[in-house]
């Protein structure tokens, strides 16, 4: 049982050029979503875009404190994360004659947030829009930052838009049903803030992991809020991925790489994105950049939240390919983040194949 006194709820502001978005974080905060909304006036009327699933765990305890509603709801998982959804939402909004002063809350992980944002930043070109995050993903990274899209049947998140939540409302206890590979999943994002911002929070997962794993709100929270902060700032003075807001994509080039050559099956984003740290941190200790202490200490916290699935069978040749074809080749170019101490990174640009290759090899991937 857990026995602390919730904590009262933090508030983090993401300032970009079109609006200021908040962020609410705290223990029990969903059963408060409705008041939250009134305060920001978030849409005159409000429509729920969740998923079966999600809405059976938690769609009794959202309606009550939304004051009723009937959700539009659609399938789970990535591969309904598509135009196809989005279209469903528009009926459903056209339908109910949903106008400019109406709202979308997206309640669910990011493939919700980023399917409801789509639909809410193209529907009458922009209505409102409102996150409840229910994964730790979505609730430290994709509810943040304004980013939203589909999937094409030719590649990942190729349509999209950026459109500002007004309000994010994030409730740790709704992560008490979480699968917990899915939570781990967003708790290596957790870890990626800690590497590129915060030592305290890549310390304070290491020294904590069985309270979190517990879903202790009064650990998570402070997690939670930190990762936040540390999204939010980057964003506030980067929002269009100018230069800065790369270091969010720190792993992400090997990451998405692994993620993409196993046609999103075998690895949780997070996953992918532990395994493309590590290469990241190996490589910058090659080339002197980071201390190997450091990178031990980035291997052990990634061992004590858990095993990763095998990648020994993945020919280093296939991510190569995927790599040329990420978006973060600009000009030729191979925009990579490094790190250079826990807590601390750099952007750099002269990253070679030859650098590339020799950090997966030393992960463990086949040569050819
Ligand atoms: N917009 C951005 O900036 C951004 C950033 C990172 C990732 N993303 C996107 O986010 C998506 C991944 O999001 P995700 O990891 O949240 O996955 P997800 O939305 O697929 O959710 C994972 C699973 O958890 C279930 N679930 C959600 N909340 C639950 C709860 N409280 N209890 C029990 N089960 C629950 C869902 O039904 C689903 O099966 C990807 O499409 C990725 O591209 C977007
Ligand atoms: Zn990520």
């Amino acid at each position: 049982m857990i026995t602390s006194t919730p904590q009262e709820p933090v508030r983090v502001d993401v300032h970009t050029g079109a609006r200021t978005s908040t962020i609410w974080i705290g223990e029990g905060i969903a059963d408060r979503i409705g008041p939250l909304l009134d305060a920001h006036k978030v849409g005159a009327r409000r429509f729920i875009v969740s998923s079966p699933v999600i809405w059976r765990l938690h769609g009794a305890q959202i309606r009550d404190a939304m004051g009723g509603g009937e959700p539009i709801l659609i399938p789970d998982g990535e591969r309904f994360k598509n135009l196809q959804s989005v279209s469903k939402i528009y009926e459903a909004l056209i339908r109910a004659g949903a106008d400019r002063g109406s709202a979308v809350v997206a309640v669910g992980g990011g493939v919700i947030g980023d399917t409801a944002g789509f639909a809410a930043a193209t529907y009458l070109r922009g209505i409102t829009l409102a996150h409840v995050p229910t994964t730790l993903l979505a609730q430290v990274d994709s509810s943040v930052g304004g980013k939203v899209g589909v999937n094409h049947a030719l590649g990942k998140n190729l349509i999209g838009a950026f459109h500002q939540p007004a309000v994010v409302v994030i409730d740790p206890l709704l992560l008490r049903t979480l699968p917990r590979r899915e939570f781990r999943s967003g708790l290596y994002e957790v870890v990626k803030y800690g590497m590129i911002a915060s030592r305290e929070l890549f310390d304070r997962v290491a020294g904590s992991t069985k309270a979190i794993f517990a879903r202790d709100p009064a650990v998570l929270g402070p997690a939670i809020e930190e990762s936040c902060r540390i999204k939010a700032e980057v964003v506030s003075q980067d929002e269009r991925e100018g230069g800065l807001r790369r270091i969010l994509n720190f792993g992400h080039t090997v990451g998405h790489a692994l993620e993409a050559i196993t046609k999103y099956r075998r690895f949780r984003h997070g996953e992918a994105i532990a395994y493309g740290m590590l290469a990241a941190a190996d490589l910058a200790v090659a080339r002197g950049a980071l201390a190997d202490g450091e990178r031990q200490a980035l291997a052990r916290l990634i061992a004590q939240l858990g095993p990763l699935p095998p990648l020994a069978d993945l020919p280093i040749p296939d991510v190569m390919d995927a790599m040329r074809r990420d978006k973060k080749v600009v000009n030729g170019r191979l925009h990579f983040v490094i790190a250079i101490a826990i807590g601390a990174t750099a952007t750099v640009e002269d990253v070679t194949e030859e650098e590339l290759r020799a950090a997966l090899v030393r992960l463990g991937l086949q040569r050819s």
